[in-house]
């Protein structure tokens, strides 16, 4: 048994959602549990009991979170929650069109770390067709996950 992987994703008009969704049937095919949940379904709070997380996020307004992720964001800043025990990833959605390019994702990669998560890698940014961002990341991601889901499963503790 392997540590499952905890796929969230923050979006307005669904590619994010589309990434997540694509990286879980991803991980099942390489033996590793996964879930994938909008961060309107969970809080900061939540991940403190999980090891291993991939967040997709996206970008609106001026370098502002999609309007589902607010709350989300609001409880990640808290200095007081500890995530010392998460190792994440964030893949970035945007447009390079926008002054703030990626500023969402990027925000988000440093509130985790700031609360005491290790990155895994450092935050990706993706333009509008994010689809050659996503494979090249994947390249590299998806090796660290096995590795660390193996290292870091219950049959080891
Ligand atoms: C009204 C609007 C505002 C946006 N603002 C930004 C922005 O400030 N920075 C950025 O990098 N991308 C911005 N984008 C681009 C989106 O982040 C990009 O289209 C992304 O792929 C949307 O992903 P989603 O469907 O998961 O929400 C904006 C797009 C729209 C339509």
């Amino acid at each position: 048994m392997s540590r499952p992987v905890i796929i969230l994703y923050a979006t307005a008009s669904g590619n994010t959602e589309e990434l997540a969704t694509e990286a879980a049937s991803r991980l099942t095919g390489l033996g590793l549990d996964s879930s994938v949940r909008s961060v309107e379904e969970v809080s900061p709070g939540d991940l403190a009991q999980e090891s291993l997380v991939l967040m997709f996020a996206s970008t609106w307004g001026e370098g502002l979170p999609p309007p589902d992720a607010e709350e989300f964001t609001e409880q990640l800043a808290e200095e007081t929650l500890d995530l010392g025990g998460l190792r994440f990833a964030v893949f970035a959605l945007g447009s390079s069109a926008y002054a703030e390019f990626c500023g969402y994702g990027i925000l988000l990669d440093a509130l985790l770390a700031a609360r005491g998560a290790e990155r895994i890698l450092p935050c990706a940014k993706s333009d509008v067709k994010f689809r050659r961002a996503f494979e090249e990341w994947w390249q590299e991601v998806s090796p660290r996950l096995v590795a660390l889901a193996e290292a870091d499963g219950p049959d080891d503790e």
